[in-house]
Parts: structure tokens; sequence; C-alpha cells
């Protein structure tokens, strides 16, 4: 049985669904011969820390009856450096001014000698070539599958399974919210305010959608599509966006008559990296409905192959953390 020692810094929805999948997967892992073992857990108020293994059906009651997993004051900072561990599992808010507090997080666990999984974009949108120089300079793991579409295993695809193959675009719907208010004013006739509010009160939409609707999130996704598939060394600057807010129903009918719906599509091609609104035909791979993602992959040898799914929710994603964490516990 392979012992794999776990940091989880940040405890909300998706580090919660880190640790009741680890939970249920318990038995499944080590039938595959691999033992996760939490020895540090922090949310913004504090942190449990345990070398021997945390209770993580305790540490989720305790977040959910008293708000905070702490049960001490170790920071995530110290955590990461002190306590001996393998792998430093980043789950904290996306920051695009800074990055931090996952920055920080990130290039201390690699100075630390901790491979990094992680479902975190800021980082990775801004730093994405000093990330990974600091990983490949102490010879560890850097895992990013969740940080884009969810569960929809993009990054896997292309470095494993299309290993050999040169990919020479990449096209996909990256961003649920604006997929699910597209798809609802087309097939309601909605205006996009009232589609808009729809979404918020289903919990799709932020209070403030700015990030969504904006294309910011998608455009912070496809810059680490780029870093990680082109080597392109880009930025959220190099990317042209536009976002979904003046499309009108109007325009959405008219599109419908030509057989075609209006999506915010994410494209690399030949170097130039875009977001904003495209018709795509009714019948078209990238024409998902609702809050699903999708990417469209043109290859060399493969040709185009196309694969869509959640792009959000904690267990969703939580499928992508466990699958990087997995590949490393194989590898190490
Ligand atoms: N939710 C999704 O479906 C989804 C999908 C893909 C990617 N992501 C990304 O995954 C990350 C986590 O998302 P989430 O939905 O789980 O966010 P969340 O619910 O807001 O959770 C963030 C967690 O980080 C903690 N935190 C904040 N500042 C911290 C600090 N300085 N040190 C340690 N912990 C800190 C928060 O503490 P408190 O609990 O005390 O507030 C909270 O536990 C984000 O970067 C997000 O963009 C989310």
């Amino acid at each position: 049985m392979k012992t794999v020692r776990i940091s989880l810094i940040g405890f909300g929805a998706v580090g919660q669904g880190v640790a009741s999948t680890v939970l249920s997967k318990r038995d499944f892992l080590k039938k595959q011969g691999i033992d996760l073992r939490f020895v540090g857990i922090t949310d913004s108020k504090g942190s449990e820390v345990d070398e021997n293994g945390i209770d993580l059906e305790a540490a989720i009651s305790r977040k959910k009856d008293t708000g905070s997993v702490a049960t001490g004051d170790m920071t995530a900072l110290e955590i990461i450096r002190n306590v001996k561990h393998e792998i430093m599992v980043d789950v904290t808010p996306t920051n695009i001014d800074d990055g931090e507090p996952g920055l920080g997080n990130m290039l201390s666990a690699f100075g630390a000698g901790r491979h990094v999984v992680t479902s975190n974009k800021g980082p990775l949108a801004l730093r994405f070539s000093e990330l990974n120089e600091a990983a490949e300079d102490n010879g560890l793991f850097f895992r990013y599958e969740a940080t884009v579409a969810g569960a929809v295993p993009i990054f896997n695809l292309v470095h494993e399974a299309l290993a050999g193959n040169t990919v020479t675009g990449i096209e996909g719907i990256l961003n649920g919210t604006c997929n699910y208010i597209l798809t609802r004013m087309t097939e309601e006739r909605m205006p996009y305010k009232l589609a808009l509010k729809e979404a918020q009160e289903l919990g799709f939409a932020e209070t403030d959608p700015t990030y969504d609707v904006g294309g910011i999130d998608a455009a912070l996704k496809l810059v680490i599509i780029a870093n990680s598939i082109f080597g392109t060394g880009a930025t959220y600057h190099d990317v042209d966006v536009t976002g979904i807010t003046k499309i009108t129903p109007e325009a959405l009918e008219l599109a419908s008559n030509n057989n075609s719906v209006i999506k915010l599509v994410c494209e690399a091609v030949n170097g130039t990296l875009k977001v904003a609104p495209r018709l795509v035909p009714k019948r078209h791979p990238l024409a998902v409905g609702g809050t699903l993602n999708v990417a469209s992959i043109q290859t060399d040898l493969a040709g185009r192959i196309t694969i869509s799914g959640k792009g959000a929710g904690s267990i969703e994603t939580a499928s992508s953390i466990l699958s990087d964490i997995i590949y490393i516990a194989r590898h190490v």
C-alpha cells in the first residue's frame, strides 16, 4: 500500500467535495494500492493538522456546524513548509489581480518539495511559466485539470491520451453560466437580464456576474489551455475578449431561423486567442445546451476530438482533482 500525504488548502465547495469524494472512494483507492492521508486542512479562519491523518468526516461536520474546519491556527504556508507531505492541493478562491493566496501557496509548495494539484485559475492565468519552471526545477508534478471545464479532462486527454499528436487548434465553450443564459434566451425568448436573474436564483451565476458574462472567466481558461497545450507564455491580456451582455433575443431568433445558435466560443487557433459570441450550427458538436462545457481539439493524427461535460460543481470538480492526485500517487 502506498501512503500519500496531502495538505488541502481551502475548504469551501471544492475542498469539501474533495474530502467527501476521498471518503467515499477510500476502499476503491485501497484496492488500487493507494492510501490518501490528509495531514493539514485550512480555510480562511484557521486549520486542522494531524500528521497521522485527519478524520475527514469529522472535519466536514465541523465545517458545516461551526463554519470553520479550524482546531488550531497554523497558517497555510506553515503547513506547506513544515508538515511532511507529498501533495499540496490548492482550492482557494481565484484572484486575477495578483493570484494570491494560491500563487504563494504553489510556489512555497514547490520550494518545499511538494507536488501541486489545483482548481484555482488565477495563478496559472497570471504566472503559468514561472509555476511550471518551479515544478520542473524541483522535479515535481504540477497538475491543474480542474482549472478548466470542471470535470471535463482536457489536459489529460491532450497530454496523455493524445500524446504523439500535434494540436493545431482548440475551440470550446468554457463558461457554464454564459451557456445557461444563452440557452434560456434561445429556448424561452427571454431577454438577457431575465435569464441572468434566473441563473442567479438557481446559483449558476454570482451576485456580481461580471467575470462570467464579460467573458473574463472564459478568457482565463483559454490562457491556461494556450500555455499548457501550445506553450505560448500567454497571459489574460493577450486574449481578445467580448462577453454576452449585448446579445438580444432578436439576434438569437435570427440565428435560430438560420439553423444556428449563438454561443460564447473560446478559440486558440493560429497563435491568436479569442473569446466572443459566435454563430454555431445547431448540429455542430459545440452546440451544447444548459451549463455544459465542451472542448473541440483539432489534431494532426487523430483529427478532431470533442468532449463535453459538467464545467462546475463540487463533486464534478473533485473528480478532476482526484484524478490528478491518483496520477501523482501512481508516479511517485
Ligand atoms: N465551485 C466550482 O464548481 C469550481 C469549479 C472549477 C474551479 N473552481 C475553482 O476552485 C477554487 C475553489 O472554489 P470553491 O467553489 O470551493 O470556492 P469557495 O467555496 O469560496 O472556497 C474557497 C475556500 O478557500 C478558503 N480560503 C480563502 N482564503 C484563504 C486563505 N488565505 N488561506 C486558506 N484558505 C482560504 C475559504 O475559507 P472560508 O471557508 O473560511 O471562507 C474557502 O474554504 C476557486 O479558485 C474556483 O475558481 C471552482
